[in-house]
């Protein structure tokens, strides 16, 4: 599978995605695939579908990919024939569900499926409400149900910001779309999204400091790292397993694979093993 075909099918299926995006879910796509074995399934789960283009494009990228889609709008008659069609065309393939992702029982709901029949995530990309308090309770909850090396996308990370710093026209662009100007109290354990990035430096790195230093009296072997109470150095659901993040403009993209995070200098991803205490 190529990085061209996968751009031809977004192209064809999802023209808006891939000009937005068109550095970042190729590439993505392109990683998820190509460590896949035939009988694999690669579980993709969209966060605000709205009318099915990204999904479908999804699906025809490969036909290993399975996909979960929530909206509050997945019952409007408007997309009935879309969705339908959708439905037709890619049988067991696809689940959808019309609900708000502030629902913790519908994520639940949908990560426990995924989890009991694919295994757990490769792919969330939440493009849903853009609400921080939303943007960071679904990592919360669905941060559980990622695979190992599963990669998790924010998309429209400026309405981290909120209301106040929103130019008029582009409230009246965001509304079109369905989509709500977070407010700035919109927090989730008291967190923002930059709030969460900024911590995310913290959790990534400031536990490695402590983890040599622990080596020291440890026979130069580097303790795992542990996951740390909330509000200490881990922040928030399961980043404790993230092995890097990657801050676009409007993304974020959250990478786990907590054995890709080993230092090259200490052994590289495999070789490490062996200095590690499990
Ligand atoms: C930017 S659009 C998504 C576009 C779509 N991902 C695509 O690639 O074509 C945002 C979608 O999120 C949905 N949405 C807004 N608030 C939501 C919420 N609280 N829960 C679930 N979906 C929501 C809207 O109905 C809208 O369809």
């Amino acid at each position: 599978m190529e990085e061209k075909r996968i751009k031809e099918m977004f192209k064809k299926y999802s023209p808006h995605k891939l000009n937005e995006f068109h550095h970042i879910y190729p590439k993505i796509l392109l990683k998820l695939i190509e460590v896949k074995k035939d009988n694999d399934s690669i579980c993709i789960f969209e966060i605000g579908n709205r009318s099915y283009e990204t999904l479908n494009a999804l699906l025809a990228i490969d036909k290993r990919i399975v996909a979960y889609g929530i909206d509050i709008g997945n019952d409007s008659s408007l997309t009935k024939v879309k969705r339908e069609k959708l439905l037709a065309d890619y049988p067991n393939r696809i689940n959808l569900f019309s609900d708000s992702q502030g629902n913790k029982d519908t994520l639940t709901l949908i990560a426990r499926s995924a989890l009991d029949k694919y295994g757990g995530f490769d792919l969330i990309i939440d493009d849903g409400s853009h609400k921080n308090e939303h943007m960071l309770s679904g990592f919360d909850l669905l941060s559980n149900y990622m695979k190992p090396e599963g990669i998790y996308s924010i998309e429209d990370i400026e309405c981290m910001y909120g209301n106040d710093i929103f130019p008029e026209e582009l409230k009246e662009i965001y509304r079109e779309h369905n989509c709500l100007i977070p407010t700035p109290d919109s927090y989730h354990q008291g967190l923002t999204v930059k709030g969460f990035i900024e911590g995310m430096i913290d959790v990534l790195n400031r536990d490695f400091l402590k983890r040599v230093e622990l080596s020291k009296v440890n026979n130069i072997k580097i303790p795992r790292r542990h996951k740390e109470t909330i509000g200490h150095l881990s922040i928030l659901g399961r980043d404790d397993l993230i092995s890097s993040i990657q801050v676009y403009t409007n993304c974020l993209i959250i990478y786990f694979g907590y054995n890709l995070s080993k230092p090259n200098n200490l052994g590289g991803i495999n070789p490490m093993e062996k200095n590690m205490i499990f």
